[in-house]
Order: structure tokens, then sequence, then C-alpha cells
């Protein structure tokens, strides 16, 4: 359902997993860009309408690869008619939109995946791993980072819907940084947010691109930047235990563990020496990949499919043994929690600040 921007991702996804998966249909409002894509990867039906779709073909499940404000009557009509939902990130745009969602989902007796792929990329799920080896102890701090370069917006023109209001930036982008202290740390309790770097853009939408915000989650802290329009395109997790601290970089796919050794002061020699060794191999195998798809040898190396690639098999995965998506309609709401708790308090940080301003 969507055959825009992300639709190429996940249909590359499924195609890894055609031993279990069979696409059988494509439905976009925009016809002509449906047409294209089923044409393009050879899908059997084409539809303009979700109603006419889900009645003709009966699929099993539904991706939801459309704008924000429609993820969540898409994914009731679909659920209705008997499909379980994959969904793209933001699950929904508010809480209540998730409850009901979630509701409808129980009374039917079907899942709901949510891609949040960041926390599916390897080196994320090397963390995942240590962490439960108990390798970094009880976790205390996360801070998250996510900048990423943006040339829509200088130049323009602001058509989509992340420019379309002030705090729509942060349910587009800020699920793939928030999801990250929720997969560690649980549902985020309370949020502390500063904005900076206001534009106003040329539909008329205050602009901030910058959103730094502190967390406190279930089981500890957590600290994110969110910013578009840098130079630099950045996302890493750098995560405190008790026993020991773990590097992750999202864009590189590498992971290191700094930890705690029986070889006291020479603790940094032999961190240094095995994640240089890491690092050193993780960097040539990403080069060959890199270099084989550049060649033709093998598909294009991109870092998003890695991600998607595993969120889309760990959903197809559970629904075949039976069991709850690791990332379900809970943590989608966890997420959608956050961004609304963000958001908030990003508008109280700006309502204080002209508070200041005015007295001043
Ligand atoms: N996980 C990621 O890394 C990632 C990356 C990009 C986008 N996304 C998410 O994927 C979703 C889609 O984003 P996109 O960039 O592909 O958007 P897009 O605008 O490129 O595509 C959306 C498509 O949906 C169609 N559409 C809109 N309303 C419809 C309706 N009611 N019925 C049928 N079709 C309809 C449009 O015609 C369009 O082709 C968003 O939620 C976005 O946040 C995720």
């Amino acid at each position: 359902m969507g055959a825009g921007e992300i639709s190429s991702t996940h249909i590359t996804a499924l195609k890894a997993l055609a031993d279990c998966v069979d696409v059988v249909a494509v439905c976009d409002l925009d016809l002509a860009k449906a047409r294209a894509f089923q044409q393009q990867n050879g899908i059997p039906a084409v539809f303009a309408s979700l109603g006419a779709m889900l009645e003709e073909t009966r699929p099993n499940v539904v991706h939801v690869l459309l704008p924000p404000p429609v993820h969540a009557s898409a994914s009731e009509t679909c659920l209705s008619a008997g499909s379980h939902v994959f969904v793209e990130k933001p699950f929904c745009l508010s809480l209540e939109e998730c409850h009901h969602v979630r509701a409808l989902a129980k009374r039917e007796g079907l899942q709901i995946g949510v891609n949040h792929n960041l926390t599916f990329m390897p080196s994320f799920l090397a963390l995942l791993d240590a962490i439960r080896f108990c390798r970094l102890g009880t976790l205390e701090q996360v801070q998250v980072i996510f900048t990423i370069p943006m040339p829509s917006l200088g130049s323009g023109p602001h058509t989509q819907w992340m420019f379309s209001a002030t705090e729509r930036l942060l349910f587009e982008l800020g699920p793939h940084p928030l999801s990250i202290p929720c997969r560690l740390l649980g549902r985020v309790t309370r949020a502390s947010t500063a904005v900076s770097g206001e534009m106003k853009l040329s539909n008329g939408t205050r602009f901030f691109s910058n959103w730094q915000t502190s967390l406190v989650c279930e089981r500890g802290n957590a600290q994110c930047t969110l910013a578009v329009g840098s130079g630099y395109f950045a996302a890493a997790v750098h995560v405190i235990g008790q026993d020991a601290e773990a590097l992750v970089d999202l864009r590189r796919n590498t992971f290191q563990l700094i930890e705690k050794t029986r070889y006291l002061r020479a603790d940094d020699m032999v961190n240094g020496w095995t994640n240089a060794y890491g690092l050193v191999r993780r960097s040539l195998s990403n080069f060959k990949a890199y270099a084989m798809g550049a060649a033709g040898l093998c598909p294009p190396y991109l870092q998003q499919n890695l991600s998607v690639n595993a969120s889309i098999a760990a959903f197809y995965r559970a629904l075949a043994a039976g069991r709850t998506p690791r990332i379900d309609g809970a943590e989608g709401t966890a997420v959608v929690e956050a961004c609304e708790m963000v958001a908030d308090s990003a508008f109280a940080f700006l309502t204080n600040q002209e508070g200041r301003v005015v007295a001043g």
C-alpha cells in the first residue's frame, strides 16, 4: 500500500524472502505510479483503491507505506478485512490513534509490526547481544545522534508533509533516534527539549532544524539529538552501563565494546586492540559490498537496506512462528508517545524563551 520512495526498499526485502512471501498486489492512489512499480517488480495485480485490493486479493499482510496522516485509517481498514499490517514509522500520529488500531488488532486476533529499522542495524543487534550476555551490566545512560543533510530544506519547495507544521519533522524523522532509547530503556516518562536553527519555510511554517532532548525513561536516562540540513550524516549511539560502554556507529555499521578487563591499567590497550581489529574488518567488508554493488556484481550497497531487510524478515519470522513481532503496536505506540512528549516540551521551551524576551 503506497508506491512511493520507501516502497522500493520494502520490495527488495520481500524479494529476499521469496521462499515464504509472495507479493500479490500493489496499490496507490496514483495509479500510474502503482503501474510503474508493478511492472518494474513483476507484481500480479495493481489497484488505486485499498478496498478493492483487500476484497479481490485477500492478502495475509499489508505493508502500510503511506504518508503518516493516513497510517491509522489504512491500518484499520486492513485489520477489519482480516490482514496483518506492517506499518512504516511513525506507527500513527497520536496516542489515541495508536490505541484504536491496537484494540482493533487485538479484537481481530491480528498482528501489527512497525518499521523501526534502525533498531535492526546489525551493529545495533550486536549491542543487544552484548546486553543480553550481561557484558554491559545495568544500562545507565544512552546518547543518540542523528544528523542528516537535507538539500531540499534550503531551496524548497516545502511541499512534503514534514514541512507543513513545526512538530511534523519530529513525527517524520524523530522515530529513528527515539526508537533507540525506547528499545533500550523502555517508555519515555519525561522529556525536556531545546530547539534551535529557526527558519521560516516557503509555505510559512515555523521550522527548527535542531532538536535536542533529555529523556527520563522507565529504566534509565537518554539524550537524543535530531538535526537536519547539516553538512554531515551521522547516526550513532553511545551506551554506558555499570560494567562497560558501547559505541554503535549506525552509519558505518560498526560496534565497539569498551569494558573493564582483568588487565587493570592495560584496559585501554586491550580494548583498543580488539576494537581496532573489528573496525578494520567491518570497514573492509563495507567497502567490498560497495565495490561489488558499484560494479553491478550484486545489488547496490545501501545501509538502509541492511536494517529494513532485517526488520521485515523478523516480522515475517514472528508471524510464521505465531509470535508477537519484536517491534509491535506497543513499541510503535511508545515511540509515538515519545514524539508527543518531545514536541510538547519543545513548545514549552519556546513559550518560556519568548516569555523571557517579553519580560526582558
Ligand atoms: N524507515 C525509513 O527509513 C523510511 C524512509 C522513508 C520514508 N519512510 C516512511 O514511509 C512512509 C511513506 O513514505 P514515502 O517517502 O514512501 O512517501 P511518498 O510520499 O514517497 O509515497 C507515499 C505514496 O502513498 C500514496 N498515497 C498517499 N495517500 C494515499 C492513500 N490514501 N491511498 C493510497 N495511496 C496513497 C502516494 O500517492 C504516494 O505514492 C512514511 O511513513 C515515511 O515516514 C520510512
